[in-house]
């Protein structure tokens, strides 16, 4: 019997991370801190090193893959930037802030899926700006979770998830954000799409470019465009726990039944709370309950429950991007 190998967690000394950006640049794939979440990343620009991020999580290739870049100059090399994009990621980036692009030669075909465009963001990271920067080169980065699970929010859940597949994560600690990042459609900047909500929020978009962005649904409002189309991946089932997820409206602690049930409420309740009662964020802050919203997911699917209810955020803006992946993981 041979032992599989466990990844290796690293520190972010100067001494990693240039051994870190040595395996990046021979091929390797390194998973990688974001401010949103873990990615799973290799050198954007080698097909063949793009490959093993399918092979390790188990994603379909039909699933296009969003580049990480250090500087402006590094997304006109593989993207064409019109005066739309260029706003935003003058206000937007470094941030949580995915475009797609019209796709330049020098990126192969698997990256984007075959598609002719691109997904291009610039992360915020400390940790991971010091590695694009010492790799110098473009990072093709899928969240660091096997295909169709909730996305890590720490070093500890890639390993937990892809720990025998890869060989090498950084740990910038747990993700500030906790949700993947907003992706906008710019192609055509007379037709914005909003294709996932993230933490930068469609109001937040709308605001700084003075004017109305649609939203990509399932079913696009013009009939002929599916999601699929847009966004290959963010069709499927997606971010789900193993454990069933059951979404309400309103809960409450005096709601929560059987105890073979997990009840996850945005706030803390008051008074006295039952051991099967858990909650995003003590005051019911949409920003700590995002941080901390897939680690809670996790936690909850170790058996212990038979489902898991949790209650949709209230509001817009952040809510939206909450109760998005909810409802991903709860398969609707
Ligand atoms: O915050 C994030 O965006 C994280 C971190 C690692 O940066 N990344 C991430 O990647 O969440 P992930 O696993 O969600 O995959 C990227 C998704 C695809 O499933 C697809 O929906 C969309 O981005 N995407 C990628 N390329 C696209 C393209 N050319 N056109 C439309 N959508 C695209
Ligand atoms: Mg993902």
């Amino acid at each position: 019997m041979s032992k599989s190998p466990v990844a290796r967690i690293y520190r972010g000394t100067p001494r990693n991370l240039t051994f870190l950006a040595r395996c990046l640049r021979a091929g390797e794939l390194v998973a990688v801190p974001t401010e949103t979440v873990y990615g799973l990343a290799a050198n954007a620009l080698d097909a063949r090193a793009c490959r093993k991020i399918f092979a390790a999580k188990g994603r379909p290739t039909t699933d296009p893959l969003i580049v990480h870049a250090h500087t402006l100059v590094q997304v006109e090399a593989i993207a064409e930037i019109n005066q739309t994009a260029r706003r935003l990621a003058e206000r937007f980036w470094p941030g949580p802030l995915t475009l797609v692009l019209p796709k330049r030669p020098a990126v192969p075909a698997i990256v984007s899926a075959g598609l002719p465009s691109l997904a291009v963001r610039m992360p915020s990271h400390p940790l991971l700006r010091r590695l694009l920067k010492l790799a110098g080169i473009p990072l093709a980065a899928p969240s660091a979770n096997p295909f169709g699970y909730v996305s890590p929010t720490t070093a500890q859940h890639v390993q937990d998830g892809l720990g025998k597949k890869i060989r090498h994560i950084l740990d910038g600690g747990p993700t500030r954000i906790g949700l993947e990042s907003t992706i906008i459609d710019v192609r055509d900047p007379a037709r914005l799409r909003l294709l996932r909500p993230g933490a930068i929020t469609l109001a937040e978009l709308e605001r700084a470019l003075g004017q109305k962005i649609g939203v990509a649904n399932r079913r696009d409002p013009r009939g002929k465009v599916s999601i699929a189309q847009l966004a290959p991946g963010l069709l499927a089932r997606h971010y789900s726990p193993r454990t069933p997820i059951v979404l309400h409206k309103k809960l409450s602690a005096s709601g929560a039944g059987s105890r073979h049930e997990a009840w996850v409420l945005t706030s803390k309740p008051a008074g006295r709370i039952a051991p099967n009662v858990f909650w995003l964020d003590a005051r019911g802050e949409l920003r700590g309950a995002a941080r901390r919203l897939f680690a809670m997911l996790r936690r909850l699917d170790d058996g212990r429950f038979k489902r898991i209810h949790v209650a949709l955020a209230p509001g817009g803006g952040l809510a939206d991007a909450i109760n998005d992946r909810l409802r991903r993981a709860a398969g609707r």
